[in-house]
């Protein structure tokens, strides 16, 4: 998590962070399933962590990185976390329906994704937009 640069101050970082933190104890949930061998429960935990990760990658879609691709310095890297929540998508539909040898690769991509967020995207985000940038974020987050 980062904590220089006072981004979470800004509404929507601060809840997108809180987000990644319920998406990670839900992560822990699910290895713990898969790690147990209950085909049933590994599905349900699945689910959760989904009904979890959707919303918020949406939600990152539509508001932030929206409002970062207007500006060409962040194309690449709004492009490149996109293509990753297209990934962990995949993944973890792949999990659910029983492909739990993924779960590693899985752990690590999630865990990677959301450091890059936290510890990249985000502060430069606090930097770079102006309040009428983060009125438009905050207007469809
Ligand atoms: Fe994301
Ligand atoms: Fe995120």
């Amino acid at each position: 998590m980062c904590s220089y640069c006072g981004c979470q101050a800004i509404e929507i970082l601060g809840r997108f962070t809180a987000e990644h933190e319920d998406i990670v104890n839900a992560l822990g949930d699910l290895r713990r399933t898969v790690a147990s061998m209950d085909d049933a429960a590994v599905e349900v935990s699945a689910r959760t962590l989904a009904g979890l990760l959707d919303p918020h990658t949406a939600s990152e879609e539509r508001s932030l990185f929206t409002e970062l691709r207007r500006d060409g310095e962040f194309t690449d890297e709004v492009d490149q976390l996109c293509g990753e929540h297209d990934g962990l998508g995949d993944q973890l539909t792949a999990i659910a329906s029983g492909r739990h040898e993924l779960m590693p690769e899985f752990e690590v991509a999630l865990r990677r994704h959301i450091d890059r967020e936290e510890n990249g995207l985000f502060p430069a985000a606090a930097i770079a937009l102006d309040g009428e940038a983060w009125d438009r974020v905050h207007a469809v987050g």
